[in-house]
């Protein structure tokens, strides 16, 4: 997976620019709040349709409103693909539209068009984080890889959201059991779909990361493992019902899911350092690359946001050489010091200023 260009229009601090990348090593460099997040932020958003970083969409769009657009060439498969994404503001709310050859698409289906793993500092909630950012995780992962992934999990959450509204009316007495099955049969069978989805990716991804956090970390070993409920999911939701009942919420399913990390035997999130707990990341980051190229052919973008930042000397050398071993990289830093010179020289460096890429001068 390649992307060959990319043209922003008032999307951030970015008001006009289009760069060519190169099919390796595409290295930007800038001092802080230039675009560097910015740039592989817009990136992320082709291959998962929304932001990984805001929730509100409106955020993307620059000064120069109403509207901001993403547009890129991308090279996959065998093929070239020519993708539009926009924002502007409506009258009454933002509205997004995205174009996949010229052909209009829904949100939830343009995943799976363009890979991209992407590694930023606010993935150390990975480690550090609630649960919400394990399962984040692993759905901006499957939605890249499991084709309808991203429309079950829609559905999964309109249906939770449904069941959990009536679940508050039979508890106020508004309303009798009698439609409960109705949604419980439902709420099961989508969720039982993420569950495998989930648990199956979990067990490609493990060794994975192991070997990644080995290879970065002289041998330190590293063990994910999936915590979720069994699937099918109908037996432990019907045992469930009368404390789902009493709370007014659905206790099980993959919206409590979580994933846990550990170092060396003990739990990353309590007892790892910064530097283990970003290696722990980026291992992670690397291993869903890898699982992405063993199911779709492919090696994803891999973006890399000021990545080498809390690492040691050996561990920095240790990862960029497992970065360099193929597939096209995007990397940022605020400085081109921790690399080597080997490496600069294959890249292409470019400086980020103010929204604007130049040559470094
Ligand atoms: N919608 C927007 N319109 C205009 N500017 C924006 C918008 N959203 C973000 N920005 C600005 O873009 C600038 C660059 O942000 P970005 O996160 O890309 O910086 P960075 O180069 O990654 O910096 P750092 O090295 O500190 O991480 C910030 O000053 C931010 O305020
Ligand atoms: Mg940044």
């Amino acid at each position: 997976m390649r992307l060959v260009s990319l043209t922003l229009r008032n999307y951030r601090n970015y008001a006009r620019l289009t760069i060519e990348l190169q099919p390796q090593l595409n290295l930007f460099l800038g001092q802080n709040a230039q675009g560097k997040t910015n740039l592989l932020e817009a990136i992320a958003i082709l291959a998962l349709s929304a932001s990984p970083r805001s929730r509100r969409e409106a955020d993307l769009i620059g000064p120069a409103a109403p509207e901001a657009s993403v547009e890129a060439v991308v090279d996959g498969a065998g093929r070239r693909l020519e993708l539009a994404l926009k924002v502007a503001h409506g009258s009454e709310r933002t509205v997004k539209t995205i174009r996949v050859d010229g052909v209009a698409r829904r949100a939830v289906d343009l995943p799976g068009e363009v890979q991209a793993t992407l590694f930023w500092p606010e993935d150390l909630n990975l480690v550090k984080g609630g649960p919400e950012h394990r399962r984040r995780f692993l759905n901006e992962m499957l939605v890249q890889v499991v084709k309808g992934y991203g429309r079950t999990l829609a559905s999964y959450r309109r249906v939770l959201e449904q069941r959990n509204s009536l679940l508050k009316r039979i508890a106020g007495g508004l309303e009798g059991r009698g439609s409960l099955p109705v949604w419980d049969e439902e709420l099961a069978a989508l969720g039982s779909r993420l569950v495998e989805a989930r648990a199956g990716a979990v067990s490609q991804l493990a060794p994975l990361a192991a070997a990644n956090h080995g290879a970065i970390a002289a041998g330190e070993p590293l063990e994910i493992e999936y915590s979720g409920p069994p699937a099918p999911l109908g037996p432990a939701l019907a045992a469930s019902l009368e404390e789902d009942l009493r709370r007014g919420s659905t206790g099980v399913g993959p919206h409590r899911d979580d994933l846990s990390i550990r170092i060396a035997g003990s739990e990353a999130r309590s007892f790892a350092s910064q530097g283990q707990q970003r290696t722990a990341v980026v291992s992670l980051k690397l291993a869903e690359s890898d699982l992405i190229e063993a199911r779709c052919g492919e090696r994803p973008i891999l973006l890399l946001d000021d990545v080498l930042s809390e690492l040691d000397a050996p561990r920095r050398e240790a990862l960029l050489a497992r970065v360099g071993e193929g597939g096209q990289v995007v990397v940022t830093s605020v400085e081109a010091e921790p690399f080597p010179a080997a490496l600069l020289e294959r890249a292409t460096v470019r400086c980020i200023s103010g929204g604007r890429v130049e040559p470094c001068g």
